[in-house]
């Protein structure tokens, strides 16, 4: 069985998809899968790897167009069209994890992991998936949003009145805290305004929560699974778990899994985060960040239905708590994607 190992791609977190993406290339069953691997461009061009070597970079690779008659990739130079029998795309964010690429897999008609295009279109918006959420019953943080066009009527007086300080100022449809902003200041917030219109036409104001970050981690259709809580202890140099600290500094924070928490709250995390998992309509697999706050409220923040895969995400290692390993997970994956 061929699967197609879709990586890199053009959003803000191009380089955090290949490093997912060597993880599922080191990690799937190679005696089961043959494994290709297709590099997106941060110009949206698609490239054939054909060596592998560690090498990732996706410059130097054979281009590739769509052939949607053959329902798969044409490869100019060999003349040859690939037509993978599944998909396991591992794009973060935008045109990756949005719906997009999901839309036009399923119109030419190649199985693919994960949620469809409506599930990953509504989470990958956190206006949209606080809706449904809210809409569900879930518990979230207070929220106010703005579009570009209404940039005017952003008041911080009237958000601090509101929200109370500090408050958080989100890009409204992107990954990684990339446009994440804590604001604590008049200044933070003529910052994180412009920053985030720099990126993203919508802006979400969040009340900030304070209480510990833990994540859960869901598989599952019919019947879906969650892990057990783990939680991300960011150090005090950082105001928030920021992609620095998530990437770039390996000391920014410890990972327990599962989390020291009480049986009762380690129940409602799990059965709060497959009610959103089921409330976002999210396929095969998804992370559920939020925060558990001193007074045992829980507070979902977002759901990410391509989770990352890097050495420092926390899907993997969940199952691995669980008893599952990597490589067993992307079969499990792929399985659920095939059926
Ligand atoms: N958006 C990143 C990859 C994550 O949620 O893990
Ligand atoms: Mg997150």
């Amino acid at each position: 069985l061929t699967v197609a190992i879709l990586f890199g791609g053009k959003s803000v977190e191009h380089q955090i998809s290949i490093n997912s993406a060597k993880n599922v290339f080191e990690f799937i069953d190679k005696e089961k899968y043959t494994p290709v691997l297709i590099g997106i461009s941060p110009k949206g061009e698609w490239f054939l790897k054909e060596e592998v070597n560690g090498n990732f970079d996706i410059k130097d690779s054979l281009k590739l167009i769509l052939n949607t008659e053959k329902g798969g990739f044409h490869n100019n130079y060999s003349g040859e069209t690939i037509t993978p029998d599944l998909v396991f795309p591992v794009l973060h964010g935008t045109d990756g994890e949005d719906g997009s690429i999901q839309g036009l897999l399923k119109v030419i008609n190649i199985p693919f992991v994960g949620t469809g295009v409506l599930g990953s279109a509504v989470s990958m918006s956190k206006l949209y998936s606080k809706r449904l959420l809210q809409a569900a019953g879930i518990p979230i943080s207070k929220y106010v949003f703005f579009d570009i066009h209404e940039r005017e009527k952003i008041s911080f007086q009237q958000l601090k009145d509101e929200l109370g300080l500090p408050f958080m100022a989100k890009a409204a449809n992107l990954g990684s805290s990339v446009g994440v902003h804590k604001v604590k200041s008049e200044e933070d917030f003529d910052h994180a305004v412009a920053d985030v219109f720099n990126f993203d036409g919508t802006i979400i104001f969040e009340q900030f929560v304070k209480g510990r970050e833990l994540e859960c981690a869901v598989i599952g259709n019919e019947q879906p699974q969650a892990s057990l809580p783990g939680e991300i202890v960011v150090s005090k140099d950082y105001d928030f778990y920021t992609y620095e600290a998530k990437y770039l500094d390996p000391e920014a924070a410890k990972l327990e899994i599962p989390a020291v928490v009480d049986e009762k709250s380690s129940k409602t995390i799990q059965e709060l985060s497959v009610k959103s998992y089921q409330a976002l309509k999210c396929e095969d697999f998804a992370r559920v960040d939020l925060f558990l706050k001193e007074n045992g409220d829980i507070i979902i923040n977002e759901i990410n239905t391509i989770p990352g895969f890097t050495n420092s995400s926390m899907f993997p290692m969940m199952w691995k708590e669980r008893g599952i390993s990597f490589t067993d997970l992307i079969t499990k994956l792929v399985e659920m994607a095939l059926k």
